[in-house]
């Protein structure tokens, strides 16, 4: 099954606008005409609109780093999937591992998220991960299983078809500590049999599965030659416009 290599820029709480639009300009010179691979950027919600106006006419794509399940409302400090739509956003991550840790997130509320941007036809990138004692307990296995299924909970086939899953292991993001790319195939090649059971063998063959966690230019070349690592969600090295293009354009080996 042919899936479209996917690498994602999460800016997280990084970019004024000026830096932002000075960045974006950055990367749609290097890899704004990129072929064969999809590339999305997610800057703070201030900077959507002017990043969305420079990378315009591109290759790269829009995304926001949170969305809230309701349409509108009294939700002080939410933002929600039109007010994505209208700043140019076609992709938004949802369950990112900050969220989860620090700001309350739980798998019921990744899974309205869910709902709220397929219903509005954003494309989420849905981010599961286990923590480091977790790991230690032997426990990623059912960590990973339990936040997949609940957060495609309620979601059809084609729905599932169309949605992106980030797997990114706690003890490796913002650490310089990559997973191996056997520890994270490991994962991915399980997540991709579980979609088998909760969608179907063609959805399963689908889904881009990314990898997250201490992505570099160093390291991105021999994660992409794992058959079900497609693409990267990259943090600290997406605000390299250097080191996010030569991540953009890994060198392709067969693994
Ligand atoms: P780093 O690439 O900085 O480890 O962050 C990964 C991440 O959380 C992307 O969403």
């Amino acid at each position: 099954m042919n899936r479209t290599p996917l690498i994602a820029g999460n800016w997280k709480m990084h970019g004024a606008r000026s830096e932002a639009v000075v960045l974006a300009r950055a990367l749609t010179e290097t890899i704004g005409r990129v072929s064969g691979r999809e590339v999305v950027i997610a800057p703070p919600f201030t900077a959507l609109d002017p990043v969305g106006q420079v990378i315009a006419g591109s290759q790269i794509r829009l995304g926001a780093q949170n969305v809230h399940w309701e349409p509108k409302g009294a939700y002080t400090g939410e933002i929600s999937t039109a007010m994505l739509g209208e700043a140019g956003c076609t992709y938004v991550i949802i369950g990112h591992s900050e969220r989860r840790q620090l700001f309350g997130e739980v798998d019921e509320t990744v899974n309205r998220r869910l709902h709220a941007a397929l219903r509005a036809e954003l494309v989420p990138i849905v981010c599961v991960g286990e923590t480091l004692a977790e790991r230690d307990a032997d426990a990623t296995a059912a960590i990973i299983e339990r936040q997949v299924a609940s957060a495609f909970a309620g979601a059809s086939s084609t729905q599932i078809a169309g949605c992106v899953i980030a797997y990114e292991p706690v003890w490796a993001i913002g650490t310089g500590c990559t997973a191996t790319p056997g520890q994270a195939q490991e994962v991915h090649h399980a997540i991709r049999r579980q979609l088998v059971g909760l969608a179907s063998d063609t959805t399963a063959g689908r889904v881009r599965i990314l990898y997250g966690g201490s992505v570099k230019a160093a390291n991105i070349d021999a994660l992409m030659a794992e058959p079900d690592i497609d693409g990267a969600l990259v943090g600290g090295a997406s605000l390299d416009p250097a080191e996010f293009t030569r991540i953009v354009c890994y060198e392709e080996t067969q693994g």
